[in-house]
């Protein structure tokens, strides 16, 4: 019993560890595109309930993003430099998350103005990780 607890215990944690592909995050990445024009059609539509469909999954799906388990297992120099993209990343999650809220916050109170401005805040974030990381 003990043993079988054991294995069980080992498999999760494989499983924890590998498990985020290129593939996944390629899926990810259009997830939260997609959640950007969600956004975007409820600012212009002035539609809350569309707005909030977005930041969810925005919300959600960026707490996915991170380096992929190729990059995970690549050792040398590029652990030094991923170590430091981890510390961008989890930033930049954070920011993205914050200003997601506010936004709805913002648009919920009436004021759109303030919300586009949230909105414009999160794209720069996506093409802060986008030009540092990804060299675009
Ligand atoms: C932490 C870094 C990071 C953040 C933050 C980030 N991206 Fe990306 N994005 C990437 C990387 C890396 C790729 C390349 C995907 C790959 O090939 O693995 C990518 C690719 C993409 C693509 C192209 C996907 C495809 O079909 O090829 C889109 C669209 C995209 N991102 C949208 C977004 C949006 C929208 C946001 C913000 C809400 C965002 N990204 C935030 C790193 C990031």
């Amino acid at each position: 019993m003990k043993k079988l607890l054991a294995g069980i215990m080992i498999m999760t944690t494989i499983s924890l560890a590998d498990g985020y592909t290129q593939g996944d995050r390629i899926l990810d990445m259009q997830k939260m595109a997609q959640a950007m024009q969600d956004i975007q059609s409820g600012l212009l539509y002035n539609n809350i309930d569309i707005i909030k469909a977005g930041t969810k999954v925005l919300k959600d799906t960026v707490t996915n993003v991170r380096p992929i388990d190729a990059e995970m297992n690549n050792k040398d120099i590029y652990e030094k430099w991923l170590n430091n993209n981890l510390k961008m990343t989890h930033k930049i999650q954070k920011k993205i998350r914050n200003k997601a809220q506010t936004l709805e916050e913002r648009f919920a109170d009436g004021d759109a103005v303030q919300a586009l401005q949230d909105y414009s805040k999160i794209m720069g974030q996506c093409m802060k990780c986008h030009v540092r990381l990804r060299k675009w």
